[in-house]
């Protein structure tokens, strides 16, 4: 069994403090849900594991088992087991997707078929896979890309921010059952960002944590997201006042 352990994360970004002391610990094989309001730091978390220079870490560790993933470069990061899907994809102009799982050490032998049947089981065109990353592509089309690339990189923990914003019911469905499949297929761990409840339908979580003010203030099983739609983030505010 690995671990993914999120001790005390402290990330300022523009000299604000947004993460204040966040904790989160999980295993391979899980489905952990973060909830949260606008604001509450949910990206900041997902920008500071990628490494993105804009977030300083003021304290904190991010460890996979025994290894520290902060002091490693993003590809580092990367081949250390990490799959990061951002909320917004950003366009890389010239780069293929065979580019990316290369850098990022997919083993070269059979990729492209690799990525042909990835591309069947989220109902992604193949053809499409030739084109430069998120260049001329859907939100839908996108985040099946995206799965594309986390299908052949198999990686120990996958943090998807927001993954169902801008998808219709049919694109979701296809990325939450490709997730749920990962956790038995090698025991992928999966860390989902959402503030919507429709996800939860199709990719049934282990833990529920709820998120306010940059840090977990509730964990629970999935009858939090009950409470959540009955009572909303509100209660919940008050339990981290700033
Ligand atoms: N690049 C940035 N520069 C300045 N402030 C930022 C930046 N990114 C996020 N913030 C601030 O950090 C807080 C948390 O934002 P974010 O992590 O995006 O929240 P969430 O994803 O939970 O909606 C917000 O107050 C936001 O304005
Ligand atoms: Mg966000």
């Amino acid at each position: 069994m690995t671990t993914l352990t999120i001790a005390g994360l402290r990330v300022a970004v523009g000299g604000t403090e947004v993460l204040r002391g966040f904790d989160l610990t999980m295993h391979s094989g899980e489905v952990h849900v973060i909830m949260g309001p606008n604001g509450s730091g949910k990206s900041t978390l997902a920008h500071a594991l990628s490494g993105h220079p804009a977030y300083e870490v003021l304290a904190g560790s991010v460890m996979i088992d025994d290894v520290e993933l902060l002091s490693l470069s993003a590809t580092d990061r990367v081949r250390a087991g990490l799959f990061l899907a951002m909320q917004q994809p950003m366009e890389v102009p010239g780069v293929r997707l065979i580019d990316v799982l290369a850098a990022a050490g997919a083993e070269p032998a059979g990729l492209l078929g690799r990525m042909a049947d990835e591309a069947r089981r989220v109902d992604l065109r193949p053809d499409l896979l030739e084109r430069f990353v998120n260049v001329d592509l859907s939100g839908g089309e996108r985040k099946r890309a995206e799965m594309v690339q986390f299908g052949v990189l198999r990686p120990r923990f996958a943090v998807l921010d927001e993954i169902d914003s801008g998808l219709d019911v049919d694109a979701l469905g296809a990325v939450a059952r490709r997730l749920a499949a990962s956790t038995t297929e090698w025991g992928c761990g999966v860390l989902a960002i959402t503030h919507f409840r429709r996800l939860l339908q199709e990719l049934t979580p282990t833990m529920i944590h709820v998120v306010s003010g940059g840090r977990v203030v509730a964990t629970g099983g999935p009858e939090l997201s009950e409470v959540l739609e009955r009572d909303g983030y509100e209660p919940f505010r008050e339990l981290n006042p700033l």
